[in-house]
């Protein structure tokens, strides 16, 4: 959430300035405070008002406009602002603002202001690929200002290529990630998350209900908070986020090996994946007939993951998840001990807006020396973030 923050939006004159209204409404809806600038030319694509009304907030065009305080507005914009961002950012205010020119009030403020300015190009690809506008953007980057790359695709234009603003919802999670707390910082996090999948034959496999999310919002909060993280993945239906070390796998084995991989310089381990505790003594090389009325397959036990990390730990830190439907605070108990985690996460899969598939959790936290923390029903990025906390306070 960015409850208290201040975020100055600045709107130019290009296609994709109707999408930075859902950038502002995303914003707000995670309590920023918004403000928006629009130049001259970004009134030509949306009106003011729609912004006007997304962010609550006056819409800022012109400087010589009567004022509606005693302050000298582009300053005191520049100064109440925690980040600038630009989007869409035209070639044309890339280039003004690499070269000194203060014309309008969004170049004014953006000279004024010291807080992180970030750009969000959308252009044509010619334009984005010449080397004027090259040189400005890499002129800007030496001097700390901020870039959120454009993506490839079928640009407004028609043609196909680079220049395509990023999605709001990647443009809100980078800006979200620039202005929340970096106590994590210098810190290289291990995730697991996702199920397994034991293959039974060339056409078939087993797997869980596992969707992955709960570790991909603690991979996503832990880089917030300014971690190295490394995501261990079974197959889900998830993007990667950005500015994160993905590793994919199939089986339990294969998850085992690649946070062996990764484990001797890492920090935190949390163990959010749901890995298949067996898988088949024999993968039949050919698609298994239906000619029997029953089938009978024999299972070996996978390596317990946890464990195994759990012995070798030393001095990291190790977060175990454990989803029940019964006995469930017992059976956690034993699980945290035989284990060897610092804490425990158990939730209650049987409870609604609980366990695999929802964007919310209900969850207890249990630590080493017995305490048990419950909490309400929040979403899995929320629940992240109370377990970063614990791991924050056990790390220093
Ligand atoms: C229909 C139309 C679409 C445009 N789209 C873009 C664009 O996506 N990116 C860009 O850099 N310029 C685009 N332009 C050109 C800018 O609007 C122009 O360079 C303008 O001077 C930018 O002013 P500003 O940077 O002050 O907003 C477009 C112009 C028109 C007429």
């Amino acid at each position: 959430m960015l409850d208290g923050k201040n975020v100055l939006v600045g709107v130019t004159g290009g296609i994709a300035a109707y999408k930075v209204a859902d950038v502002v409404s995303k914003l707000k809806k995670l309590n920023a405070n918004v403000k928006v600038i629009m130049t001259k030319a970004a009134t030509e694509f949306v009106a003011p008002l729609t912004f006007q009304t997304l962010s609550q907030n006056f819409v800022y065009v012109d400087m010589f406009s009567e004022p509606k305080t005693w302050e000298v507005e582009h300053i005191s914009l520049a100064q109440s602002s925690d980040i600038v961002l630009i989007a869409p950012a035209t070639a044309n205010i890339i280039g003004k603002v690499a070269n000194g020119i203060a014309d309008d009030m969004l170049t004014t403020v953006i000279m004024a202001t010291n807080a992180k300015v970030v750009f969000a190009p959308a252009m044509n690809t010619n334009m984005y690929l010449n080397p004027i506008v090259v040189e400005n953007i890499n002129k800007l980057k030496n001097l700390n200002y901020e870039f959120i790359n454009p993506s490839e695709g079928r640009l407004a234009c028609g043609d196909y290529g680079t220049g395509k603003m990023a999605e709001p919802i990647d443009i809100v999670k980078y800006i979200e990630s620039r202005l929340v707390k970096d106590d994590l910082k210098g810190k290289k996090i291990i995730v697991t998350a996702g199920p397994t999948m034991e293959p039974l034959d060339p056409v078939r496999y087993m797997t869980n209900f596992s969707s992955g999310k709960m570790g991909y919002s603690l991979a996503e909060e832990a880089r917030n908070r300014g971690a190295e993280v490394v995501l261990v993945t079974g197959p889900t239906n998830l993007n990667i986020p950005s500015g994160i070390k993905a590793i994919r796998v199939n089986t339990t084995m294969e998850m085992l090996n690649a946070v062996e991989e990764e484990f001797d310089d890492c920090h935190v381990l949390i163990k959010s994946a749901a890995p298949l505790d067996y898988r088949p003594l024999v993968v039949s090389k050919s698609k298994i007939k239906k000619d029997e009325d029953t089938l009978e397959l024999k299972f070996v036990k996978n390596p317990d993951i946890a464990m195994y990390f759990g012995k070798k730990k030393a001095e990291k830190i190790l977060v175990g998840f454990a989803a029940e439907t019964d006995n469930i605070i017992e059976h956690a108990k034993g699980k945290l001990k035989r284990k060897n985690f610092d804490f425990i996460v158990v939730n209650d899969v049987s409870r609604e807006g609980a366990g695999f598939k929802t964007d919310t959790n209900i969850a207890s936290i249990i630590d080493k020396s017995g305490d048990i923390m419950e909490y309400p029903l929040m979403s899995k990025k929320e629940l992240a973030n109370v377990i970063l906390d614990k791991v924050a306070k056990l790390l220093n």
